[in-house]
């Protein structure tokens, strides 16, 4: 992160999105502070397969300024970004990424129009968990693929993505908030009460990326890798079944 980026940064609380606005010209710095959003897109986007018919919908939840969009440009999907912060939507608009400026937990889209729903980053930034599952899961139509990833819920995560992380030169303080990360064990519950399926697994960026980039060299190579863990980062994946049971309102019929 460059000192000029350090001097202009205001002292907000934790978590807050304007520190998004302060931050936006390292969006697409690749070695920059957003150095492993960049890996973590390439990573998500490999579990996203090719449209599985013309016109398919991807609906990328809190895409920033669309990090993913020149990992899926090929894949042939529209590809609709949703974000709180209008800096990074303009830089997202630019990247092919159609821009809705809205909050993750009220998305302004119908229901199941999506193919696929990408959730990169997101979750451990939201103060209503339930609520953004929930319409994460709506806007996803019968069939549809959910692909995330997300900090977990652990002192081990505290530890490393605030703790340690932000002790390191280069990278922005008080992004997070470790009192929003997210345990699979939650996710995986809430996913499955809007019929998603989802299994998790660890993942963490490779020794040599992390080390070339404290070091200031070169990332462009950056990747990261599956892991027996899920304690610090995981990715997550899961495709909405065709019905889904309501409590007390009984089945939903979401097949087409
Ligand atoms: C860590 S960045 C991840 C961006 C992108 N998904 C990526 O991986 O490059 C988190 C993003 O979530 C957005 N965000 C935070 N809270 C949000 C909310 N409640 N609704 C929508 N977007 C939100 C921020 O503005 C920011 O762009």
């Amino acid at each position: 992160m460059s000192r000029a980026t350090l001097d202009h940064m205001r002292t907000l609380p934790r978590n807050d999105p304007r520190q998004y606005d302060d931050l936006a010209g390292e969006w697409w710095r690749p070695d920059g502070a957003f150095a492993m959003l960049h890996w973590l897109a390439q990573a998500r986007a490999r579990l996203i397969p090719p449209a599985p018919r013309p016109g398919a919908v991807l609906v990328d939840i809190g895409c920033g300024a669309g990090l993913l969009a020149p990992h899926v440009a090929g894949k042939g999907y529209r590809h609709v970004g949703v974000d709180v912060t209008r800096s990074a939507l303009e830089q997202a608009a630019t990247h092919g990424v159609t821009p809705v400026l809205a909050d993750a937990a009220a998305l302004p889209l119908m229901d199941g129009c999506a193919d696929v729903v990408a959730a990169g980053e997101i979750l451990e930034h939201v103060p209503d968990l339930p609520a953004t599952v929930a319409e994460a899961c709506r806007v996803l139509r019968p069939g549809g693929l959910l692909v995330l990833d997300t900090l977990n819920a652990t002192p081990l995560s505290r530890l490393i993505a605030v703790t340690i992380a932000e002790r390191l030169h280069g990278v922005p303080r008080g992004l997070h908030d470790p009192a929003l990360f997210v345990d699979p064990r939650v996710l995986r519950a809430q996913c499955a009460r809007h019929g998603v399926a989802l299994r998790v697994r660890g993942v963490r960026p490779t020794v040599p990326a992390v080390a070339g980039w404290l070091a200031g060299t070169s990332n462009r190579r950056g990747r990261i890798v599956p892991t027996w863990s899920t304690a610090v980062l995981y990715q997550g994946r899961g495709v909405k079944e065709a019905a889904v049971l309501y409590p007390g309102r009984g089945v939903k019929q979401v097949a087409e």
